[in-house]
């Protein structure tokens, strides 16, 4: 048995071919292992009241160390690197996402935001973090409150690996929120 994941992709290999272990298949293909896998419910709940306080543990722990600068971002992405473009990078953690493209579009100004204050501050205190091309802010996507965005006034709003950390019943509602400052054409 094999992953099929070993597609090109504008000409990069994805991944690479791997046999996978009589577990790994089990836990893939077997609906009773995937239920046996499932955290109870009070633990899920657990997850979703306190998502913020995890996170904000999360990175106090590993700093800017977890996660690897995303350098893949105009392979994946037709964007025309002379254009003024306004981004907002919604749950931007410590910017791996953002700085790559900050230094190959020239042109671009990047509203991030995260929940987690103390990755907002390593953000802040990055090197690499310069006031004239980025603004960002502490906001839970799932309050009540309003992005501090001008509504219909962004170009792009990129959100990587950020919706499958919030619970399905609030994804429609991020949405809609960040939706209001997407400019509408
Ligand atoms: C897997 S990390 C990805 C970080 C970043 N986008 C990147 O590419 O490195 C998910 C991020 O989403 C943030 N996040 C999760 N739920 C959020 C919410 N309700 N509001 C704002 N940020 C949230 C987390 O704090 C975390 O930084």
């Amino acid at each position: 048995m094999t992953d099929n994941l070993n597609d090109t992709i504008h000409g990069y290999r994805s991944n690479s071919e791997r046999i996978l272990t009589n577990d790994e298949y089990e836990c893939l293909y077997s609906p009773e292992q995937q239920d046996r896998q499932q955290v109870s419910e009070f633990k899920q709940n657990q997850f979703d009241k306190n998502a913020q306080k995890y996170w904000d543990q999360f990175y106090k722990r590993n700093t800017n160390h977890f996660f690897k600068d995303r350098h893949w971002t105009l392979r994946e992405f037709n964007i025309n690197l002379n254009e003024k473009i306004k981004l907002f990078e919604v749950g931007c953690g410590v910017g791996n996402f953002l700085f790559p493209l900050l230094n190959e579009l020239p042109n671009l100004f990047i509203y991030a935001c995260d929940f987690s204050s103390t990755a907002i501050e390593l953000l802040q205190k990055d090197s690499n973090y310069d006031q004239q091309r980025i603004q960002s802010f502490v906001c839970d996507l799932t309050d009540d409150k309003d992005i501090p965005i001008d509504d219909n006034s962004i170009d792009f709003c990129s959100m990587i690996f950020v919706l499958s950390a919030i619970h399905p019943d609030k994804m429609s509602y991020v949405l809609k929120k960040i939706h209001k400052v997407i400019e509408y054409i």
